[in-house]
């Protein structure tokens, strides 16, 4: 099958859907890649880089009627070039994946179902721990927040360090941000590292500790509300809530400097947080950066795109941060579409299948050869970042949490007793040992089943360290007469060593995200 690449048309999108590195990638996977001539070019790469990397150069017209699977960034739209909308010219029962909104984009995806097309939308990728690879609206938030705070460093008259020159002291700026999700959170880190004094606020208390382990505070309201909703995601808050935090901005208004706002809930409106009055109340100077510009915007004076001022409060509004820096959105982005596709090609032989039982896939597929299939079905599989408030049992559910407490009890008494029976007949040196062993299976399970997903990569460390033990037992049994105990204890340091050299390999897989080069 063939990718194709198009050049975005979107007035003002510099991204693109893949870049040299990505294409490389694709080739890999058995496709072959046509890349639109100048689809690059914004983002920094020349049509020549595509040519090196493997790909074929070609005209608009002739790469939406040739391929079998587009990769593009925004939905389609009419094609300014070619005078038609972009879902026209999509081959019949190809496959389209991007960012597509379905919720807003109904019309398009329906012009697209007539034409037998399949669509994935990078926006529904679920967020579970699996997808976090695709996860494309984590990667393009990231980018946004930071360069939300670049925006408002350029538009603020002052150094966001602190300092003391002998022409006087330059107190360090104050930064609020409301939000702190992913883009929030990388709005923190930016905002911190440029020596800005930060603090911030989230419906969802869950966050409070990466607030403050990037050296931020936390701010709260009087009242106890918790904002976690279903996927990770914010829930909307009682109109009591929502006027207690407005309090506090407009407390905080008068003494910080930016305000950096990314506030949002899903397939709501962006909630309203600063009124103009709140604005009138920060000093002249001040900047705000609303990252729900697109949604409807946080603040009331917010003109999505645009930054304007009121009262000598500078409002930016820009709907198009992530594509500001073109290169980088692109090659993360272009990654996640990789590792789509990836998911997508098993055979690895150039053929996509859309395996529609996967949880993944299904939730990314809003059009399946020509059926509509969005909204998907509710996920399965808990998503791991989700901290759902502790709920009072029902009583009727302590029953059953009896009959199993009862079980297990059931269950240990059989095993002491068999135990005991062992004991009678067995000879004392096998007993030694086999109670060791038994021990070992009780303490093993205890110390791995109880331990989170999350905490599956520490934990490698420990197995790591049993493995070790492993090793060590086997190679003293290694030398033994006995051909049956050679080849269990073989077995054992093969197993053994397999796991220790696999643990270590996540180990510094997972390190080397955490490393500054
Ligand atoms: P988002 O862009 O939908 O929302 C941004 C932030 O606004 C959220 O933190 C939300 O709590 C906050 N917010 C909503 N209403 C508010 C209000 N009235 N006042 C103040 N703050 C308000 O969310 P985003 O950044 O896309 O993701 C949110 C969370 O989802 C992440 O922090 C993470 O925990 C989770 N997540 C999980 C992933 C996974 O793979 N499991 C991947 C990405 C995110």
């Amino acid at each position: 099958m063939t990718i194709g690449v198009p050049r975005e048309v979107h007035p003002g999108e510099r991204r693109v859907a893949a870049t040299p590195d990505s294409v490389k990638e694709l080739l890999k996977l058995g496709y072959q890649v046509v890349v639109e001539t100048g689809a690059g070019l914004e983002a920094s790469f020349s049509d020549d880089d595509y040519r090196a990397a493997g790909a074929a150069i070609v005209d608009a017209a002739s790469l939406w009627a040739s391929v079998d699977v587009v990769v593009k960034v925004r939905p389609p739209q009419v094609h300014p070039g070619l005078g038609v909308e972009e879902a026209a010219l999509l081959k019949k029962h190809a496959t389209l994946i991007g960012f597509v909104w379905p919720a807003q984009q109904m019309p398009m995806l329906e012009r697209l179902a007539q034409r037998g097309a399949t669509v994935l939308a990078m926006d529904c990728v679920p967020r579970i721990s699996r997808a976090q690879k695709l996860d494309a609206l984590s990667s393009m938030a990231n980018m946004a927040g930071y360069r939300a705070v670049i925006e408002a460093a350029h538009a603020f008259g002052r150094p966001f360090a602190g300092q003391i020159t002998a022409a006087g002291k330059i107190p360090p700026a104050r930064v609020l941000v409301i939000g702190a999700g992913v883009a929030g959170l990388a709005a923190i880190g930016a905002a911190r590292s440029l020596g800005a004094v930060v603090r911030a606020f989230d419906t969802r208390p869950v966050v409070r500790q990466q607030i403050e382990s990037l050296g931020a505070e936390f701010l709260t309201v009087e009242i106890e509300e918790d904002g976690s909703g279903s996927g990770g995601y914010a829930r909307e808050m009682s109109p009591a809530f929502i006027e207690a935090e407005m309090r506090l901005f407009a407390e905080q208004a008068r003494e910080v400097d930016i305000i950096i706002t990314t506030a949002l809930i899903p397939g709501k409106p962006a909630p309203r947080l600063l009124e103009a009055g709140t604005i009138g109340l920060m000093r002249a100077g001040s900047v705000v950066v609303d990252l729900a510009a697109e949604q409807g915007g946080n603040c009331v004076l917010t003109v999505p795109g645009e930054s304007v001022r009121r009262d000598g409060v500078t409002i930016i509004g820009y709907t198009d941060l992530p594509s500001r820096m073109a290169a980088q959105a692109s090659q993360l982005y272009a990654t996640n579409i990789r590792h789509l596709l990836s998911e997508l090609t098993p055979g690895k032989d150039g053929q996509l299948v859309v395996n529609m039982d996967d949880e993944m896939i299904r939730g990314a597929t809003v059009l399946h050869q020509g059926a509509v299939t969005w909204p998907p079905p509710p996920l399965t599989v808990a998503v791991p970042q989700q901290q759902a408030p502790a709920e009072v049992p029902a009583p009727a559910e302590a029953a059953p949490a009896r009959r199993r407490t009862g079980t297990t009890l059931m269950a240990l008494v059989l095993a002491a007793a068999a135990l005991l029976g062992l004991g009678a007949v067995a000879p004392p040196a096998f007993m030694a040992h086999f109670t060791v062993f038994v021990l070992a299976i009780f303490v093993g399970y205890q110390v791995v089943w109880n331990v989170t997903a999350a905490l599956h990569t520490p934990l490698m460390s420990v197995t790591n360290a049993i493995s070790g033990i492993i090793v060590v037992g086997a190679l003293v049994q290694l030398g033994k007469p006995s051909l049956l105990t050679a080849v269990i204890a073989g077995c054992a340091v093969l197993v053994a060593t397999i796991n220790i050299a696999g643990g270590f390999l996540v180990t510094q897989r997972m390190l080397k995200m955490f490393q500054r080069d």
